[in-house]
């Protein structure tokens, strides 16, 4: 069942956090679906622009659909993540996804700040939440790279009048974490007195953690053992999850490191079978590798065992 992510933040709030996982593809898709039922989490899939274009977007749009009927009993939103303005206005009006996340943190405060109302009402017009994005994390997303240095994390004070101005649904703060597998470089770390202070001018409002892999180290040397090169490859602390959550984070962003197992899957797979040609052989063990990385993940977010009452929750409206 497709939902939007308010009702998950007002069950989360405070006490754990809904994992937000980004699909490219079938094998993830049903991946995912799958572990979110073994650990019994309702959880966000996420479409970024890079997804959207990778094929065709009606393609991510029919397979999620489609994993709809076949696992019945999820519960889940539908996210465009990081999306600019024209493509979160695409997305209102397919009138298939549940939140957009509308990305204008490179743009000055009160560009941003204009955007992002512009997108709030367009979304809200059609009952669709928006999740925005204030200061800026470092490294990689599809078209913009930012190096650590230029990475600024979000004013507390700037947050309050951002969200009242705005009137977005959800905040993504930058706290020091980073897109991609080589996070914390240098002496980079999280910064919690960041999300404490925010918390403290916006007490009840759901935050978001973007570049919150954890680049398992044990992942990374398989992967360098099958011949990647993934040298000096680094992490946020899975750990820091339910810390994070009792700060307000909501949601918390993971992509990295399924593709990491994805990477690792077939390296390995390839490696001990050079005569295999059959995409399936290694497409089985993913899917089944990567439901089970998602339902240890949600373990450590917090978010196992929660639907039967978030079920409760939403048959109450
Ligand atoms: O924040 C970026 C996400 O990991 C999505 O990555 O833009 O390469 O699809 P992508
Ligand atoms: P990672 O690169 O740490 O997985 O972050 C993903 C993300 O923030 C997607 O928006
Ligand atoms: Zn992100």
């Amino acid at each position: 069942m497709i939902v939007t992510t308010k009702k998950l933040f007002e069950a989360a709030y405070g006490k754990f956090a809904i994992g937000a996982y980004n699909i490219n593809n079938i094998e993830q898709t049903m991946g995912l679906f799958q572990g979110n039922l073994m650990s019994q989490s309702p959880f966000i899939v996420q479409i970024s622009k890079g997804a959207r274009s990778y094929t065709d977007k009606r393609m991510l749009e029919a397979m999620i659909r489609a994993a709809d009927e076949i696992f019945p009993e999820s519960i889940f939103a539908v996210h465009l993540d990081h999306g600019d303005e024209q493509t979160c206005y695409d997305c209102i009006e397919s009138g298939f996804y549940s939140s957009v996340m509308i990305d204008a943190s490179h743009e000055d405060f009160e560009t941003n700040i204009a955007i992002t109302k512009r997108v709030v009402e367009a979304a809200h017009a059609k009952g669709i939440v928006v999740e925005a994005e204030l200061g800026q994390l470092g490294g990689v997303e599809e078209d913009i790279k930012v190096a650590e240095a230029d990475a600024k994390l979000t004013d507390p004070e700037q947050a309050k009048e951002f969200v009242e101005r705005t009137g977005c649904d959800s905040l993504a703060a930058a706290i020091g974490t980073s897109h991609g597998a080589f996070k914390f470089s240098g002496t980079q770390g999280l910064h919690f007195d960041v999300l404490a202070e925010i918390q403290k001018l916006l007490p009840g409002y759901p935050l978001v953690m973007h570049g919150s892999s954890s680049v398992p180290q044990e992942e990374v040397e398989r992967i360098n053992a099958a011949g990647g090169k993934l040298a000096g490859a680094k992490g946020v602390d899975a750990d820091q999850f339910l810390p994070a959550a009792k700060l307000g984070v909501t949601k918390i962003n993971i992509d990295t490191d399924g593709r990491l197992v994805w990477t690792r899957v077939h390296r390995e797979f390839f490696r001990d079978k050079p005569e295999g040609f059959d995409l399936r052989a290694p497409g089985k063990i993913f899917m089944a590798e990567y439901a089970k990385f998602i339902a240890d993940k949600n373990v450590k977010l917090g978010s196992d065992n929660k639907l039967d009452e978030i079920r409760a929750m939403l048959a109450q409206g």
